[in-house]
């Protein structure tokens, strides 16, 4: 933190959270809330809520939350000071100086300085695709089938054969230092004589850009059969593959309500010459839980358009339970007979391309297929080992209903007697783990449902409004322009914001990531008796809330006692800060150590220090005690959580019993301390004839 906490709450109390959230969110009055369609995931209907006395906000549905700082952090891709310096601009707030810090303005003025150095190496690329030298670049795009404007919109360029040190010598024109160059990865460095040679050479060139538009690396495809195919940027400062994705910056204002995740770039830029403008590929690498995070700010469906070929296939086995808990449906596009996406779109058209998306595989029936390829169907015993692997894979399912319709499904592809498939998902829903692993454990793992990951969104650290990269550079020497180069629309996309209008999520199935209560010793829905909506709203203040999160999320790592705990942590701090005046009594049995040492237990920190301090809690500022992003999220659940007690009778009752499931749950001593036992008994007799009153 380099801000006061005063300075601050200044900054924050200066804009209202309603009035920065309604410049960017149509928002509805609903009771002592606002609500709104979600700016960060998909949605038809609305489940992000604004609270103005809370100064908070939160989505029921993707769980972002938060304060005002954390949205303009969020919706604008910012870093927290840049948030706090744009918030204090727009209220007219003067921010004392800050010191910033060595490392700081050279982390920063490194990205600036390499993003810069990529902006001239992209005009260069673009300017000789475009130049004599540049011919054979041009012939072999043309003759892969590509337009003017296609290549336009990509950005596409090309290095030339000869000079073959031409990037280098622009660069040096442009007064880029040996350093910056070695850094920017664009160069190979000879050791031995220290010079330094373009590292693209006679290859089209692929520039990445960011979700902002900002030139980040680079890919090259030789235009022959040489190896390797394709040459990309190595990771820089400015560059990490794992959080980005192709032509992310244009398929992010796509009208679809689903993305189209591709294996390459030629696959892409096909698929958008074709129409199709909602796709986009990784980088030269598989795919990774970042890539998943970013996907799920956009779309909460994804086609997986893999190549046919057996890597291929296996990448989008393993996409699929990544995609998965990112809380994304994917279906798988089929290709055969052809290789890739490219390939089908040349040999057949656009058409042919809609139809199979239209027709996407489901992606349990594409894993059960999958799967079957290892079995001999000639085999007896292979065969019926087959069905007790798909059985296992059904069993896995959150509902009967689903179970009951993949039992059909499957029965009708694989010609199999309803009854026998019904058994053998019986059994193993009776015993979900038979001591023989013969069908493999993945399944079990795969089908957990994790709690949505918050994007770690890489930030660069850019104003909103930053212009594409491409723009207003000047050319190497050559007559083609760049301006008005970047494909129409683009500087939409660049007002820091998200497409507006961007589809409907249509995912009715996804649900708000509350689903049916795993059979356990500690059973909120029981105890409390919510619906399985997830969220509604209290009765008396009309506000929106969420059923205790994490229960469900089958985490394999939290023992489902230890979630059930921090649900109990979690709700009974909720009631203390919807209900100040039962803190006294609270707070005589459970102390702020006995939250634990996570997160919970830092705000259960932050709460009680508050309490004390004034007797209420601003949530806003607790959310500011939590630089993370994430963890703010985190926290912002806390106060959008709570039971479904219809009467303040319940209430009361459900205060004393969730007080009770803490105290149980607080670290007692080892039970040597004879007085710290018999205290710790008397209270547990106090408790039990407690009354809670509201
Ligand atoms: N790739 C790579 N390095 C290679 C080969 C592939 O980085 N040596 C990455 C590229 O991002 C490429 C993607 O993997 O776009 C898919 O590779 P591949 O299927 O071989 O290429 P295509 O996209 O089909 O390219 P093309 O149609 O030009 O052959
Ligand atoms: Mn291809």
């Amino acid at each position: 933190m380099y801000y006061s906490e005063e300075i601050l709450d200044q900054v924050r109390t200066a804009n209202d959270i309603v009035d920065v959230i309604g410049q960017s969110v149509q928002l509805k009055r609903a009771g002592s809330n606002y609500v709104g369609l979600c700016p960060f995931h998909n949605e038809k209907t609305p489940s992000f809520s604004v609270s103005r006395p809370k100064q908070m906000y939160y989505c029921f549905g993707c769980h972002k939350g938060g304060n005002v700082i954390t949205f303009v952090e969020e919706y604008n891709n910012m870093n927290f000071l840049e948030a706090v310096g744009f918030l204090a601009e727009r209220a007219g707030i003067r921010l004392p100086e800050r010191e910033i810090t060595d490392a700081e303005r050279q982390s920063r003025d490194e990205r600036t300085k390499l993003l810069e150095v990529n902006r001239l190496a992209g005009t260069y690329y673009y300017c000789s695709l475009r130049s004599p030298a540049g011919r054979s670049g041009l012939e072999y795009l043309e003759k892969r089938g590509l337009s003017q404007e296609t290549m336009k919109a990509f950005a596409l360029g090309f290095a030339p054969k000869t000079p073959s040190d031409g990037l280098y010598r622009y660069m040096k024109s442009k007064g880029i230092s040996d350093d910056l160059l070695r850094r920017s990865g664009l160069m190979n460095v000879d050791e031995k004589r220290g010079s330094m040679y373009d590292k693209f050479w006679n290859r089209v060139i692929f520039p990445i850009l960011d979700t902002s538009s900002r030139i980040i690396g680079f890919g090259g495809r030789v235009m022959g059969d040489a190896k390797p195919k394709y040459l990309n940027s190595p990771e820089t400062r400015v560059f990490d593959k794992s959080r980005n994705l192709y032509a992310l910056h244009l398929a992010r204002r796509t009208r679809e309500d689903y993305l189209v995740l591709c294996e390459g770039y030629m696959d892409v830029i096909s698929m958008h010459q074709a129409g199709f403008t909602n796709a986009v590929a990784s980088l030269g690498t598989s795919l990774t839980p970042g890539h998943c995070s970013l996907l799920a700010r956009y779309t909460r469906r994804v086609v997986l358009s893999y190549d046919s070929d057996k890597a291929g296939v296996a990448a989008a086995m393993r996409a699929i339970p990544m995609l998965q808990r990112a809380g994304i449906t994917p279906k798988i596009l089929r290709l055969d007979p052809y290789k890739d996406p490219d390939e089908l779109i040349q040999a057949l058209g656009h058409d042919a391309m809609r139809e199979r998306l239209e027709r996407a595989q489901n992606a349990l029936m594409f894993e059960i297929e999958v799967t079957k390829r290892d079995y001999d169907w000639n085999d007896p015993d292979s065969k019926t080992r087959f069905f007790e692997n798909t059985a296992g894979r059904i069993a896995a399912l959150e509902t009967e209903m689903e179970r009951q319709n993949y039992i059909d499904a499957v029965c009708r592809e694989y010609m199999v007697d309803r009854r026998q498939l019904q058994e053998l998902v019986t059994r193993r829903l009776v015993n979900p783990l038979p001591e023989d692993s013969r069908s493999g454990s993945t399944w079990t793992e795969q089908r957990q449902s994790f709690p949505r990951q918050t994007s770690g969104f890489a930030s660069f650290g850019t104003a909103p409004g930053q212009t594409a990269s491409l723009q207003g550079s000047s050319s190497p020497g050559q007559s083609a322009s760049l301006q008005g180069s970047s494909s129409p629309g683009q500087d939409v996309a660049l007002q820091g914001g998200f497409a507006v209008g961007y589809g409907p999520d249509g995912n009715g199935s996804q649900g708000p990531g509350w689903d049916t209560v795993p059979d356990m010793d500690y059973d909120p829905a029981a105890l409390y008796g919510y619906d399985d909506s997830g969220f509604y709203e209290d009765g008396e203040t009309g506000e929106m809330f969420q059923a205790p999160p994490t229960a469900t999320r089958k985490n394999r790592s939290v023992s489902v006692r230890e979630q059930g705990d921090d649900i109990s942590r979690r709700l009974l701090l909720n009631y203390i800060c919807r209900y100040p005046a039962i803190f006294a009594t609270i707070s005589r049995f459970v102390k702020p150590e006995d939250f634990g040492d996570g997160l919970t237990g830092q705000a259960a920190r932050v709460i009680y220090g508050q309490m004390q301090r004034k007797g209420s809690v601003d949530e806003a500022s607790v959310l500011s005690s939590f630089p993370e992003a994430q963890d703010q999220t985190q926290i912002a659940g806390i106060f959008h959580t709570l039971d479904q007690a219809s009467s303040g009778k319940d209430r009361e009752k459900a205060i004393r019993e969730t007080l009770i499931k803490v105290f149980s749950a607080a670290p007692s001593g080892d039970g040597t301390d004879l007085n710290q036992v018999i205290a710790r008994k008397k209270q547990e007799a106090e408790l039990r004839k407690l009354q809670i009153i509201l």
